[in-house]
């Protein structure tokens, strides 16, 4: 089992919301979908954690199922702080199985796995929330352990990059219960996150947890907790691929494209 895990698009139609984006970010996201198809064996599942695009128009939703459409894997999406739930609801209507009529959560379970994708978006807001209501759902998913590895999918991390100026912009509500949560759960469980453009890893709460870089911009590595908010660096662009093999073995490697 073969799983891409991408991350933070920001696709516009018309002009980006974000001065950080590059222009040419149609281009370059198409360059990283190409890599992703291209590869042999085939990804059979692809994650997107959130900010699919950058200001959550219907146009800029169209533009994103284009952009992925050459994707025969299956998709799941999440949204980001920079996407609209209704655009993103009716862009995937029929296809993600939500399981409220609020807010983007849902469970989907495929090829040994079990997805639990969460909705962390405050719309017009940078930081994430994660409302009683969907701390319940996840907890009330949670109570009995799965033999599939579960992948939580949340754009805003819950864990901290080290990056302070960004930790102070991710999950802030919610997050006490959340780490109570995952962390009492019996099964195994890893995070797949976005929001920080980085690709990184980490181990919180006994819990590995992955970060996906962006093809929009990446932020400069500034662990120096005095530094003030990272700007752009060019660095190279990488996704991450996880070769899953069985609830407990997963190999990960980062995969460079050339944007
Ligand atoms: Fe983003």
């Amino acid at each position: 089992m073969l799983l891409a895990h991408l991350s933070d698009f920001h696709l516009f139609a018309d002009r980006p919301e974000t001065s950080l984006v590059r222009l040419d970010v149609e281009a370059a996201c198409r360059r990283v979908v190409a890599d992703v198809v291209a590869l042999s064996p085939a990804v059979d599942v692809c994650v997107i954690t959130g900010d699919l695009t950058d200001g959550g128009s219907a146009a800029d939703y169209r533009l994103f199922m284009d952009v992925i459409s050459p994707i025969k894997a299956a998709v799941f999406v999440i949204p980001g702080n920079h996407d609209r739930r209704g655009t993103l609801r009716e862009a995937f209507s029929g296809v993600l199985p939500f399981a409220s009529d609020s807010e983007l959560f849902y469970e989907v379970r495929l090829r040994g796995l079990r997805l639990l994708a969460l909705d962390t978006l405050i719309e017009g807001n940078p930081v994430g929330r994660l409302s009683p209501e969907q701390l319940s759902w996840l907890e009330a998913r949670l109570a009995v352990p799965v033999e599939e590895l579960t992948l939580v999918l949340m754009h805003h991390p819950a864990f901290p990059s080290a990056i302070l100026p960004l930790d102070r912009i991710s999950l802030l509500e919610g997050r006490e219960r959340f780490r109570e949560i995952v962390g009492n759960y019996k099964g195994t469980l890893r995070i797949h996150a976005g929001h920080i453009h980085r690709p990184f890893q980490t181990m919180w709460n006994g819990i590995p947890c992955y970060v996906a870089g962006s093809p929009a911009f990446q932020h400069e590595l500034t662990l120096d907790p005095a530094a003030p908010e990272p700007g752009p660096v060019a660095e190279p662009y990488a996704y991450f691929l996880h070769k899953m093999d069985g609830p407990r073995t997963v190999s990960v490697h980062a995969r460079y494209v050339s944007l």
